[in-house]
């Protein structure tokens, strides 16, 4: 942010108290935006002198890329600065959830290992079945960390990847051959509920759901409903379908489900190499030079 400011003059949507007054002041010279959250097409009309939008995230959902596109508008987004904490968090995810990390800590605060002696087991992760839905640049890089842990990985993604890992033409298909699927690909609307009744019920009642990836890329009822019946046996979550809320019915499953608030690149070095990213793209946006990491 204060390299921001000695580029820019920055103006803070998300703190304004009047966004449509602050919008307005800004028309004629607003020439840049930067942010993580939705960037639609009505926000791009309020800012028709946008030159540049720079992403802060390699996910870019949020962000219209097709209205940008038709309005003359480039976008940036931040990949590969992030791939190895996102794929060491989703490493975490899985550990935590197998061997009820969190689950021993609350037992160990609570008092209950002194009252009621050692908790329940937990579930082997070394050695086991991996899937993943999706084989891109974080996928590689969880891929090659469940390596170490002696799984045996198989990937399920539209097109089979230089990996040698076995691909799986069908989800339901790599879900039913597998101990944990873990969701690493893009969110929006084709991969919209790719995790579903169906395939949840593949992955069974051993199986275990890690998803990194979005939380639209999981139907969020169907998974509560899977592991309220016992259908899937445990789920690792840290992104969800209406961010920062969460279902209920997620928070109180507290024996079964691992929550985190969307916190897979969350380390201060790669939240600076993206921030970093980002003034590159803006700078190279408003200069008119070729983006560092173009979108569109
Ligand atoms: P990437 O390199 O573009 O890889 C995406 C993978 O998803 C590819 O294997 C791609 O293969 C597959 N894919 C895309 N669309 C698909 C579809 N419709 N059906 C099946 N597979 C599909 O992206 P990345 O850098 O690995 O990042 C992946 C995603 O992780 C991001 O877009 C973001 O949503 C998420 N992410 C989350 C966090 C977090 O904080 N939790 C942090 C970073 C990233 P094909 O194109 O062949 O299908
Ligand atoms: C960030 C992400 O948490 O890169 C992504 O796609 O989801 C995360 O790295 C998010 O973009 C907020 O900065």
């Amino acid at each position: 942010m204060d390299e921001l400011d000695q580029h820019f003059t920055v103006h803070k949507l998300w703190e304004a108290v009047d966004r449509a007054g602050l919008l307005a002041s800004l028309r004629e010279r607003c020439v840049a935006i930067a942010g993580s959250s939705v960037c639609d097409a009505a926000l791009m009309d309020a800012l028709p002198e946008t030159r540049v939008i720079a992403h802060c995230g390699v996910g870019y959902d949020g962000v219209d890329v097709a209205a940008a596109t038709a309005r003359g508008i480039r976008v940036s987004n931040t990949p590969d600065v992030l791939s190895d904490d996102v794929a060491d968090f989703a490493v975490a995810l899985m550990l935590a959830t197998l061997r009820r990390i969190p689950q021993g800590d609350r037992y160990v605060r609570e008092g209950r290992w002194e009252r009621e002696g050692p908790m329940a087991f937990g579930e082997r992760m070394w050695g086991r079945k991996l899937g993943l839905l999706g084989m891109g640049r974080i996928g590689v890089e969880i891929a090659r960390r469940c390596e170490a842990f002696k799984m045996k990985i198989a990937y399920f993604s539209r097109s089979t990847k230089p990996v040698t890992y076995r691909y799986y033409a069908s989800l339901q298909g790599l879900a039913r051959e597998v101990d944990i699927l873990v969701a690493i690909v893009p969110g929006g609307s084709e991969t919209r509920h790719l995790i579903d009744r169906a395939v949840l019920d593949a992955l069974g009642p051993e199986g275990v759901l890690i998803n990194v990836s979005r939380g639209s890329v999981v139907d969020e009822e169907a998974l509560i409903a899977a592991l309220r019946e016992g259908r899937l046996g445990a789920a690792g979550l840290d992104v969800y379908a209406d961010e920062p809320r969460v279902p209920q019915a997620l928070k109180e499953m507290t024996d079964k489900v691992v929550l985190q608030p969307h916190q897979a690149s969350a380390t201060h070095e790669t939240r600076f190499a993206m921030g970093r990213l980002v003034l590159e793209n803006l700078l190279a946006g408003v200069e008119g030079r070729p983006l560092v990491t173009p979108v569109n």
